[in-house]
């Protein structure tokens, strides 16, 4: 195979949820198809959670929780799929939003009883940030949902993209009967004694066909008939550009747990989901034809082996080849590595590979090397943008509880940061370390890491905050008057830059008002 065939063959993405609404089940539903894992049946969803590679951090084991990203990948019909995992935990969301910098679409699966919820809202503002394609599975059609056109309207609306149905339930809950597949022109029936398999699937190219009776009856294929007349009227008939620009999502219905709906869903996936795309450095924009390679690192993950401190850096491929034993410019420390055993992720197997193509997903072990964000090239200098630090929404400060261990503590309070675990502010007005986290559970996996990890132990004191933002301003005059009212609020993030707590939403509108020229932003990439 060509070197540009390995790349276009490929298809990175990311399956994003609120928790429970069933992630897990789809993309363990995903690996059965693509031949990647063997379980006969429908599997209870934790179990993939504890066997996935995704779980090997040992606070994981403890609480249950899904901290970490990891990768499965598997081919199916000569297309090589990567699905990125992310935190099933919404206290993990910062994971998440960088993960989402690592792939080229996202799958994104509702509830079809609870439609849009918190956490769904705020991921698809992360793709929207950044132009991903999207696909909708609107799930657990087999229990009672929502009337399909009012979560369409609902998607529309909160989710501020347009859609358009490319399947359409028949029935739901206890009558559920299936779906029509508007994008292959099939009608797929949902068993109705044995619910995991779906019993029949029918061509059925013209749906006035009086065929359609004789399967779902006179009134399911009436409705039906009428509804897919409203579709057409209503959503703008489907164009694979418009779904690539981001412009409009493919909704797709069905029933992960049933094994309903997913292969046709997969199946269309292959087929119009973007092949691996081009990325922004700050020197120029690179894409994933070039020769030579380029990649860098979404996330880090460490604590594989307690004992040996040993840690993963996952690193996304943008350009070129990637190959094992070769010398790699680290660009930020402007030193040569070399990768003696590579990892791919295959389902939930760890291997070591010789060679892998941008798109593609590796895990490199590294002693320490790595930060979030780093680049790693052919011998270019290229820096890649789009790792932003969202404002967190929980601060603490933090103080070190065992004087012995000063230096540990500063280590691993450094180490943990550089993972993107949490966000460090230093104040400037007296030096105290303030940590922010978008989740409670993160304050606790950091005194734990850094007991078990670093042998350090830190105490937390209460800091109550609204948001962290960054500021900039043109208006010296302005600033500095800002600066001199304000100075106990402000600090450092870790790379030096200046941030401005803000105490409540009210506090944060005020110097808004007052301070017009200077520009307050949650994310640390504007
Ligand atoms: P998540 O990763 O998004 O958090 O969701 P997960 O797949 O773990 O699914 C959450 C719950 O929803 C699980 O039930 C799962 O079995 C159920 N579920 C997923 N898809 C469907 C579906 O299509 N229909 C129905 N009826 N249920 C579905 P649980 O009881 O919380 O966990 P478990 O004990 O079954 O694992």
């Amino acid at each position: 195979m060509s070197f540009t065939e390995e790349i276009k063959r490929r298809r990175t993405f990311a399956i994003i949820s609120h928790p429970d609404a069933g992630k897990t089940t789809l993309t363990e539903k995903l690996l059965l198809f693509g031949g990647a894992i063997q379980v006969a049946g429908a599997v209870k969803s934790n179990k993939i959670r504890k066997t996935a590679t995704s779980d090997f951090m040992e606070i994981e084991r403890q609480r249950g929780i899904s901290v970490a990203t990891s990768v499965m990948g598997f081919e199916y019909s000569n297309t090589k799929i990567n699905i990125l995992d992310t935190p099933g935990h919404e206290d993990f969301a910062e994971d998440t939003y960088r993960t989402l910098t690592a792939v080229d679409s996202v799958i994104i699966v509702i509830d079809a009883a609870k439609g849009v919820e918190t956490q769904t809202r705020r991921l698809m503002n992360v793709c929207r940030m950044r132009n991903t394609p999207v696909i909708v599975f609107i799930n657990k059609m087999d229990r009672p949902a929502k009337d399909p056109f009012d979560l369409l309207d609902e998607i529309e609306k909160e989710l501020s993209i347009h859609v358009r149905p490319l399947s359409w339930p028949i029935g739901m809950g206890d009558t559920f009967q299936g779906v029509y597949n508007i994008f292959e022109e099939k009608l797929n029936l949902f068993a109705s004694i044995d619910k995991q398999r779906v019993q029949d699937t029918i061509e059925l190219k013209d749906i006035h066909s009086k065929v359609l009776e004789q399967h779902i009856g006179e009134k399911s294929a009436a409705r039906l008939r009428e509804d897919l007349e409203l579709i057409d009227g209503v959503y703008p008939s489907f164009h694979q550009e418009d779904y690539l620009e981001a412009l409009i999502a493919p909704v797709f219905f069905g029933s992960a747990l049933n094994n309903f709906g997913v292969k046709e869903l997969l199946d269309c996936f292959i087929q119009i989901a973007p092949v691996p795309r081009c990325y922004e450095s700050v020197q120029r924009r690179v894409c994933p034809e070039e020769s030579k390679f380029s990649g860098f690192v979404f996330k880090i993950h460490a604590n594989i082996d307690p004992n040996h401190r040993d840690r993963i850096a996952f690193l996304r491929i943008v350009s070129g080849q990637f190959e094992r034993n070769t010398n790699y410019h680290h660009v930020r420390l402007g030193k040569d590595f070399k990768f003696s055993s590579p990892t791919a992720f295959m389902a939930n197997k760890k291997s070591v590979i010789d060679e892998a193509w941008a798109g593609d997903v590796i895990g490199l072990y590294d002693s320490g090397n790595f930060k979030i964000g780093d680049t790693l090239t052919d011998g270019e200098t290229l820096q890649y943008k789009g790792i932003p630090s969202f404002s967190p929404e929980l601060f603490r400060y933090v103080e070190n509880a065992d004087p012995m261990k000063y230096k540990q503590l500063a280590k691993g309070i450094d180490q943990l940061m550089d993972e993107g675990v949490a966000q460090l502010f230093t104040l400037k007005a007296n030096g105290r370390k303030v940590i922010g986290t978008v989740g409670q559970l993160q304050f606790e996996v950091i005194q734990f890491r850094l007991l078990h990890e670093y042998g350090a132990s830190c105490r937390y004191e209460p800091l109550n905050m609204y948001k962290a933002c960054w500021i900039v301003g043109d208006n010296k005059e302005e600033l500095d008057e800002f600066r001199k009212r304000k100075f106990q609020y402000l600090a450092t993030d870790k790379d030096g830059r200046e941030v401005f707590l803000a105490e409540s939403s009210y506090s944060l509108d005020m110097a808004r008002e007052k301070f017009p020229s200077i520009n307050f932003y949650f994310t640390s990439e504007f």
